[in-house]
């Protein structure tokens, strides 16, 4: 038998041989809607691409086989997969388990989306097994993890949940957006289903967005394949083919943006305009020995309080030289979020301040950029924060 290749080598040989055709090494987009058929129903495996494109099947074998299983379906948005998700298995008056700061696109398709649906959306700390105990019910259909969460960064112990949920008969679900194949196998630690939004870094250069929904075995992806064709949000073959080359040097590419995160967590860490940081690879962290044991790597994401008003926060995140203002996050460029007024402004401010995520509250997605030019660059606008107002304006 062959020996099992390492993940950098599956992100670039799995499913892509050259061309048979042609011989070209890197497959062709096949930027097509329809195929032609020998006769009526006789074709060569495709006959319309909203039900199968050969660039997205291929993505499609190529994400499975970095997350460990054989079944995926990817969709034009990480919402797009999660609505599938959803769809595929709540049912009305059913209950779901969420993280207390779930993302708040996430927050807003269960609360808004499946309104009619009277769920039962019970937010939990995730990080604490005796309030995930408590909160599942034999009603309970989805536990549905974000580990790391965004923003705040708290880990999850997904081999514990899922044996905690599986007893009661629910399915485990996890977010794996923030740590990514590379850092972290949710299926190898008991999970059913497993999102993302490959926007982020699987995609990973800020160029597209699209999701995925992955499933441990068949009986659980039928659904969810089922929608991807039925509703029909699917993405591009260009995306599609974009991400597969982006999929080639994400290993590198985490690598470094784990490296950057923890150099600027220590430099925030050791600055007086700073409240608290937030990342799973500080002793501190509560969650840090289970990232040490769940994760390859910390991740590369950080969160942090700035020691401001909120007017401070805003001119912080607004005047960075090299942390672009932005939503989104998991690109080789650097960006910043003020996620009280962006990416989390569509959760109530009372359900934000019981989740912990404060109007200060900061998130960097540092990208691959030289970690010296981005500890400057954020330095720089912590000192600007000491500076008196009024100096400010009038400099
Ligand atoms: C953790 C997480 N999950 C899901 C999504 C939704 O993905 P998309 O924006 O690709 O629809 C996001 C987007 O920011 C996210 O951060």
């Amino acid at each position: 038998m062959e020996p099992k290749l390492h993940f950098a080598t599956r992100a670039i040989h799995a499913s892509q041989p050259s061309d048979p055709s042609t011989g070209a090494l890197i497959a062709p987009i096949y930027q097509t809607s329809t195929f032609e058929q020998e006769g009526p129903g006789v074709n060569l495996g495709f006959d319309y691409s909203r039900t199968n494109n050969p660039t997205r099947q291929r993505l499609e074998e190529v994400l499975a086989d970095l997350e460990g299983v054989a079944h995926c379906a990817v969709f034009a948005s990480g919402l797009a997969a999660e609505h599938a998700v959803l769809h595929a298995y709540l049912r009305p008056h059913d209950e779901i388990v969420v993280p207390l700061d779930v993302y708040g696109g996430t927050f807003r398709l269960l609360n808004r989306v499946f309104a009619g649906f009277d769920l039962t959306i019970t937010p939990v700390d995730t990080a604490n097994l005796d309030a995930v105990r408590a909160a599942i019910t034999k009603r309970t259909r989805l536990v549905w993890l974000e580990t790391p969460t965004n923003p705040r960064l708290i880990v999850s112990d997904i081999r514990a949940i899922a044996s905690i949920a599986h007893e009661q008969g629910a399915l485990v679900v996890v977010d794996n957006t923030f740590a990514t194949p590379v850092l972290q196998q949710p299926f190898s630690l008991g999970a059913d289903i497993v999102v993302h939004s490959v926007t982020k870094y699987l995609a990973g250069h800020s160029d597209l967005i699209q999701g995925a929904a992955l499933a441990r075995d068949a009986a659980i992806f039928e659904p969810i394949k089922f929608l991807q064709n039925a509703i029909g949000a699917v993405p591009a073959p260009l995306d599609c083919w974009l991400t597969l080359r982006g999929l080639k040097t994400l290993e590198l590419r985490v690598q470094r943006h784990v490296q950057n995160a923890s150099r600027i967590a220590g430099a925030l860490l050791a600055h007086p305009k700073v409240k608290r940081v937030y990342y799973p690879g500080l002793a501190n962290h509560p969650g840090h020995d289970i990232a040490t044991r769940q994760m390859d790597g910390f991740g590369g994401m950080v969160s942090f309080e700035l020691d401001g008003s909120i007017e401070d926060v805003v001119a912080f995140v607004s005047n960075r030289r090299l942390f672009t203002l932005g939503e989104s996050l998991g690109g080789v460029k650097s960006l910043i979020c003020h996620p009280a007024r962006m990416t989390h402004a569509s959760i109530p401010a009372e359900r934000r301040a019981a989740a912990g995520l404060s109007d200060t509250l900061v998130r960097l997605s540092p990208g691959i950029e030289h970690p010296d030019d981005l500890i400057t660059d954020l330095i720089a606008g912590l000192h600007a924060v000491d500076v008196p107002r009024n100096e400010l304006i009038t400099a």
